[in-house]
């Protein structure tokens, strides 16, 4: 009995860190994360060391007018969705080697909450 429901929660677990990027994430929460993690170097409606994040999600990687991206973002051919967001956050340099943004965010949590916050900004103007 008891290890009918330790398998139970173990499914319920993993079914929620599979969809935590759809379901639950929490864009407020998102927003702190992001100012206290990524504000260092991106801006929503500037560049700055990194490149502005407003419209980031179903962007094509590398492609801000001007931004001087590493040849590999600009050549990844990424497209970023919620899915390859979280997993450049996770692992950068796992996702695209070369590339120049020497940043991780270890808990998935925390990556699901950024990534919400950033498709809420990305639908606004
Ligand atoms: C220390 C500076 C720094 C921090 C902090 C940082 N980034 Fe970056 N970011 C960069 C740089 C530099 C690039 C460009 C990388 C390249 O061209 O190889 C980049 C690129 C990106 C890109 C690709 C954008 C595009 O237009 O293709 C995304 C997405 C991104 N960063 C998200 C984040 C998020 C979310 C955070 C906070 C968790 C964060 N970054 C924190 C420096 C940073």
């Amino acid at each position: 009995m008891g290890s009918m429901i330790a398998a139970a929660a173990a499914c319920a677990m993993a079914f929620f860190a599979a969809t935590a990027v759809a379901f639950g994430a929490d864009a407020a929460r998102g927003q702190q994360l992001w100012e206290s993690r990524c504000f260092g170097c991106h801006a929503l409606d500037a560049d700055r060391v990194g490149p502005r994040h407003r419209g980031v999600v179903g962007r094509k990687a590398g492609t801000v007018p001007g931004f001087a991206y590493s040849p590999a973002v600009q050549r990844s051919g990424i497209e970023w969705t919620t899915a390859m967001l979280d997993a450049w956050l996770a692992d950068p340099q796992g996702l695209v080697p070369g590339q120049r943004m020497n940043v991780r965010v270890a808990a998935s949590e925390d990556r699901a909450d950024i990534i919400a916050f950033l498709a809420r900004e990305s639908a606004k103007r």
